[in-house]
């Protein structure tokens, strides 16, 4: 099988599995204990904080180790409104979100803050002079991805965050899951107050993940108890995970750019041969998206059928993100773009990842093609 759904997550790497394997055998202390099984366990968490640290350019401190990319957003923008609604309750993201963002503003709404859901153009883009009109007095945050993971749309990030340095009291928060490792992510100079991580999308192990909180930022914790990772997230840290997340990260610092290079020349084939054929609609923007990501259409078949039919020929992709691919209605993020009905709901995702090659994707093109000339049987189908 040939694995496209890099976005969903990735093949954790043979060394990052020793890494996490060696950590589970060997540091298995409490990272709180005094005695040296504690103290052992402790050096290696503040050895991945500072691996983290020195890939993001930011302090130690400023790293809190979390379960994932879900958990950090919702501590993220939970933990800003509840420690802010006194300043004001009004909070700015985008109709394209995550749901780990998009669902974690639908409950603040219901707890009677006010969320204002930005349009994207065409091409899934936010627009900065939206932000900008957006923003009020009372507006606590501001919450933007920063690649989409359903269509790979690179958003504004770095003019959106130069803009709001002005209001030192509104804070910017980053789902930056889908770009880590894959774009630069300046949270220093772009003014990020908060930003997204998650391992298991850069070849680290499921579970953990990183939330960037400036310093010296309060936020109220989501979860309460032994006051571990500063008093912001208490819970007996996921060493071994953490351990294989640092390992990702460092393979990221020696081989991360190549890696992108290599999947934007990939992803630029495949695109290619996508547009030769007749009835595939590709969605993602040509230019302004991430390396590893196109979403197509194929107006007419549902994609859930497309799916299959190109698993039987051995590829593996997705419709919309994996976490919703079961409902049946179209994607909130393709319609959020004005796309129609017919042609959100035969959507497909390609992504791409370190280990694909060049045959791989002349293959898929072929075995596209195969499908894309059953669209007659296959409309039937539906
Ligand atoms: C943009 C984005 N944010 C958040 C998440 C959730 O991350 P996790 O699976 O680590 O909870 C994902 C996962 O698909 C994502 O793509």
């Amino acid at each position: 099988m040939i694995y496209f759904d890099n976005s969903a997550t990735t093949r954790p790497h043979p060394q990052v599995i020793e890494v996490v394997k060696r950590a589970m055998e060997t540091y298995f202390g409490n990272p709180s204990s005094l005695h040296q099984k504690g103290l052992e366990a402790e050096n290696v968490l503040k050895q991945a904080r500072l691996v983290a640290a020195q890939y993001l350019g930011c302090k130690p401190s400023e790293i809190l180790f979390t379960s994932g990319g879900t958990e950090s957003n919702n501590a993220a923008i939970k933990g800003v409104a509840f420690q802010y609604q006194g300043r004001g309750k009004h909070i700015v993201t985008t109709s394209i979100e995550h749901p780990a963002v998009y669902d974690v503003c639908k409950q603040l709404e219901s707890f009677g803050f006010s969320v204002t859901f930005l349009p994207v153009d065409r091409d899934g883009r936010v627009s900065v002079e939206d932000v900008k009109k957006a923003v009020r007095d009372d507006t606590i945050l501001v919450s933007v991805m920063h690649v989409n993971n359903e269509l790979g749309t690179i958003q504004p990030i770095a003019e959106i965050g130069e803009w709001l340095k002005q209001f030192p009291k509104t804070l910017f928060h980053v789902d930056a899951v889908q770009s880590f490792g894959k774009l630069p992510l300046r949270v220093k100079e772009w003014g990020i107050d908060l930003a997204s991580i998650s391992a298991h999308k850069f070849h680290g192990p499921r579970g953990t993940g990183i939330l960037f909180k400036r310093e010296g930022l309060i936020i109220q914790p989501l979860l309460m108890g032994g006051g571990q990772e500063g008093g912001f997230r208490s819970g007996t840290e996921n060493l071994p995970a953490v351990a294989g997340m640092a390992k990702a990260i460092r393979m990221l610092a020696e081989e991360g750019k190549r890696d992108a290079d290599r999947l934007s020349e990939l992803t630029r084939y495949l695109r290619e041969g996508l547009s030769s054929i007749s009835g595939c609609v590709i969605n993602t923007p040509a230019e302004g998206s991430a390396p590893h990501i196109v979403n197509v259409s194929f107006p007419g078949m549902k994609a859930e059928v497309v799916l299959h039919a190109l698993e039987e020929r051995g590829f593996l992709v997705s419709t919309k993100s994996a976490c919703s691919s079961k409902a049946d209605e179209p994607s909130r993020v393709l319609t959020a773009t004005g796309m129609d009905r017919e042609q959100a709901l035969s959507a497909i995702r390609i992504s791409l990842g370190r280990e694909n090659t060049a045959e791989e994707v002349e293959k898929f093109i072929a075995a596209v093609r195969e499908v894309g000339s059953m669209r007659s049987y296959m409309k039937e189908k539906v």
